[in-house]
């Protein structure tokens, strides 16, 4: 959840909220503490008010994911449970800590404690990410699209670069034109015109849509372009930054394209600025693939370590009513 200006209004109860608890809880604390040997723990007034707050709060805190996947559930909007997940998960440390009596206690509360700490630290750090990672998207990925639809994208791409080149080098048996383009060649026109960019097919892709001409007949001495287009171009565009190729890299790119054109005649360079391109797009979809597992990656431990942290904490409760 991105929290900025103009949300900020329904954040602040909740800060203020958070702000007057802690206030109220150390007060009470510490005032219970005065003159007793040691930190009061779970079994003093104040530690086990905090332990059933604290606890009860970890439960509305894992209920966040029964909102979110049980669609029959309608309480309240998602928006406002993260709200209330954010800030009241925050005031669940001051409350623990002090249920703890700043003591690691057993091996099982001891485990109990680190369990809550990684939820909580990786909560922050997904609430941080939130923050950070879209305008990253934005400023990096301008032709971001669907994540799901990276690999569908992806081979549009190559068919659209696999047709230009065919088209710029000559067709090879069986890479003939389909019938649509066979129909544009027949009735005459001068030129024909390809579309290249996967942006127009796929998503909601800000990119720009290529429309080249390509040239009916295929530019003399250019069999150079497919050699490459084979060997690193298609296996870029397919692969990404997985195939190890210099495309990734912008600068080697850039000089890889520079050199194609000043070896090869004038008629394929606008093929091979469109190949560049398509270069840099795939470069942008590897970067957006990087930051989307940045920005979800997180809910893999935040998840199943509060799955884990709810169990314990039943165990937790169960043996210290039985022992106590
Ligand atoms: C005892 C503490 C906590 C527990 C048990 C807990 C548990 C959960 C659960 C079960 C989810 C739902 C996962 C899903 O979407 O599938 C979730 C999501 C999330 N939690 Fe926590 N959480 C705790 C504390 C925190 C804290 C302190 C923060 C931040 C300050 C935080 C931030 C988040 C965020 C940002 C999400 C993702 C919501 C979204 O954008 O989809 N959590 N948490």
């Amino acid at each position: 959840m991105l929290i900025d200006r103009r949300n900020f209004a329904r954040h602040r109860p909740w800060i203020a909220f958070l702000l007057v608890a802690t206030a109220a809880s150390s007060a009470w604390y510490f005032f219970a503490s005065r003159g007793a040997p040691v930190w009061p723990g779970g079994g003093s007034p104040p530690g086990f008010t905090f332990g059933v707050l604290g606890g009860l709060l970890i439960l509305f805190e894992f209920a966040l994911w029964g909102r979110k996947k049980v669609r029959a559930w309608r309480i309240g909007r998602v928006q406002d449970w993260m709200v209330a997940h954010i800030w009241l998960g925050l005031l669940t440390v001051p409350l623990l800590v002090y249920h703890s009596g700043f003591r690691w206690g057993g091996s099982l509360s001891a485990v109990l404690m680190v369990l809550f700490l990684i939820v909580i630290a990786s909560g922050v750090w997904g609430l941080w990410l939130q923050q950070i990672l879209p305008t990253r998207m934005l400023n990096q990925v301008p032709a971001e699209t669907i994540h799901s639809q990276i690999d569908r994208m992806v081979r549009f791409m190559v068919d659209d670069a696999a047709r230009l080149v065919s088209a710029t080098c000559g067709a090879l048996p069986g890479e003939e034109p389909d019938e649509e383009e066979q129909q544009e060649v027949a009735s005459g026109a001068p030129v024909s015109h390809i579309t290249v960019g996967a942006v127009q097919t796929v998503g909601n892709v800000q990119g720009k849509v290529l429309v080249t001409r390509v040239p009916k007949a295929a530019v003399p001495d250019s069999e150079p372009l497919r050699e490459v287009f084979r060997a690193s171009i298609a296996p870029y565009l397919l692969e990404g930054k997985k195939s190890r190729s210099p495309l990734a890299l912008p600068n080697k790119a850039e000089s890889i394209f520079r050199e194609l054109r000043n070896k090869l005649p004038l008629g394929t360079h606008e093929a091979i600025g469109i190949l560049e391109n398509l270069c840099d797009q795939r470069r942008q979809l590897d970067r957006q693939d990087h930051l989307h597992r940045w920005l979800h990656g997180w809910l893999s431990i935040h998840l199943p370590l509060s799955v884990a942290l709810v169990i314990l904490m039943f165990v937790h409760i169960w043996v210290a009513l039985k022992y106590r």
